[in-house]
């Protein structure tokens, strides 16, 4: 199908659209981290302000975006699966624009654009900016692929299209040069870039003039974080995104072991409104294994780190994410990581087999751990967190006081509210009506399992926020 339609210049993002513009509408569906979750309000961000409408629908789209993920194989198959049952609303709407976005594009573009012609649209994580112009050539019967890395794209300038909330997500970082051997990371996000600091903070302080009570700054790698006007690191950043808006709970994912300095341990415990929790990827229990990953840590290191944190921010939570089977893992390699599971006591984890990525150093290296012997290992670290978490919560939690954000109604239960804690966890407790999303309440803790906190609400430390209220 052809339509006349006027090619968007990249450079003048909010010219006025034409009408047939205005009534094209696009749904977007994402798979994976949190970054991929941002980046999907970041290409909202871009089309919309070329005159894209939103919908959560499918069935009422002009344009289906997935945004992807390509870290295990599993994500993948989703993904493929996804495609398939996308396959009706196409036959239905013959100029429906199909696009795949995010990390599997660059890999798996060949594949993609075979796949019977379903997919028009190949975009690279960081080529959303030539979106409006692709799906313009799409919308004439062209295919299009754009997965080209950039050293410099960090989308600065755009201003993500957020579902309103009291939570947002921050990007500060794109990219990772720490090269796990087990990850595909590096190659599908190219080489590690930060934003300024500046614009960072600024983002922040409107997000909260907006009526966003937390912020989540996010990166691969955070702990990387420098700011490229002045050179400042992580911490500084966290200090200045915590005096700009001292109100608001700042947290952020994911830190990585080596880079977990003394100096932004220390920042987090400055600020009342740096969230204690930390995630910390350990991957595995054993100096054999880490070195194959090459992680860049021994685990009596990142003990140390622990240590460190602990005995500047005792009640600071901690989680982490563990590989079981990655090549050459012996039984005694699985009891180590046990092991350090026991010493550490996480809050919560989160456990993955081992997915060999094409592409990684450890491709090369074969993926000889059977299944079986994966999936017992996976069932035995799980099984042992989830009575750690548990026992933690029983023991350290109950008749805790926690400072709650509300988040809404829970979904299990519309009856009962939940929030979180400073620390990251979910606490549920009666819906009363004095308190809405938004609102900072006092619980104490009343009963606990290994994922959720029960509690009554003892105070009322701020009404719901007037944006969500
Ligand atoms: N197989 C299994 N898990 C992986 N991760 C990254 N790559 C792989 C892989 N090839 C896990 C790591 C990382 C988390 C985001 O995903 O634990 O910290
Ligand atoms: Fe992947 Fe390692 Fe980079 Fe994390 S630090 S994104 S696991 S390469």
């Amino acid at each position: 199908m052809m339509l006349e339609l006027p090619v968007l210049s990249q450079l003048e993002p909010f010219q006025v659209p034409s009408k047939e513009q205005r009534a094209r509408r696009v749904y977007i569906e994402t798979y994976g981290c949190q970054m991929n979750l941002n980046d999907s309000e970041i290409v909202l961000g871009i089309l919309h302000a070329n005159g894209y409408g939103i919908t959560e629908h499918p069935e009422d789209a002009d344009v289906i975006l997935i945004n992807t993920c390509a870290v295990r194989e599993h994500a993948e198959q989703r993904v493929f699966e996804r495609l398939n049952h996308l396959k009706p609303y196409k036959r239905r709407k013959p100029e429906l624009v199909v696009g795949i976005l995010g990390c599997m594009a660059e890999r798996l573009r060949s594949r993609l654009l075979g796949e019977k012609r379903l997919v028009e649209l190949v975009v690279g994580p960081d080529e959303y900016r030539k979106l409006p112009q692709l799906l313009e050539q799409a919308f004439a019967g062209e295919q299009g692929i754009a997965v080209r890395l950039s050293r410099v794209e960090t989308y600065d300038d755009i201003e993500p299209l957020r579902t309103e909330g009291i939570s947002a997500w921050i990007s500060i970082m794109r990219g990772c040069d720490k090269f796990c051997t087990f990850c595909i990371v590096p190659f599908t996000r190219g080489r590690e870039r930060s934003r300024p600091l500046q614009s960072i903070v600024a983002e922040v302080r409107r997000l909260w003039q907006r009526g966003f009570k937390e912020v989540t700054l996010l990166g691969q790698n955070v702990n990387s974080y420098r700011d490229p006007i002045t050179g400042a690191d992580f911490a500084d950043l966290l200090a200045a995104c915590a005096e700009a808006a001292p109100q608001m709970r700042i947290r952020y994912l994911t830190s990585h072991p080596r880079d977990m300095s003394d100096k932004l341990i220390d920042t987090m415990a400055a600020y009342p409104n740096l969230c204690k929790y930390i995630h910390l990827p350990v991957q595995s229990g054993s100096n054999r294994i880490l070195a194959l990953m090459n992680r860049g840590y021994t685990v009596e290191q990142y003990l140390e780190r622990v240590e460190r944190i602990r005995s500047v921010m005792p009640d600071c939570a901690l989680s982490t994410d563990i590989i079981a089977g990655f090549c050459t893992e012996t039984e005694e390699d699985h009891q180590a990581t046990l092991e350090l599971l026991r010493t550490v006591r996480y809050d919560g984890a989160y456990m993955f087999k081992y997915s060999p990525r094409e592409g990684t150093k450890a491709w090369k290296w074969g993926d000889d751990v059977p299944e079986e012997v994966k999936v017992r290992r996976l069932n035995e670290i799980i099984a042992l967190q989830q009575q750690i978490s548990y026992e933690i919560n029983r023991e350290k939690e109950i008749g805790r006081l926690h400072e709650v954000l509300v988040e809404g109604p829970s979904k299990r239960n519309p009856e009962q509210w939940q929030g979180r804690t400073d620390t990251n966890k979910v606490v549920i407790f009666p819906k009363s009506p004095e308190i809405g999303t938004g609102s900072l309440i006092r619980v104490r803790i009343r009963q606990a399992t290994s994922a959720t906190l029960f509690g009554e609400v003892v105070a009322i430390l701020e009404p719901a926020s007037q944006q969500s209220a």
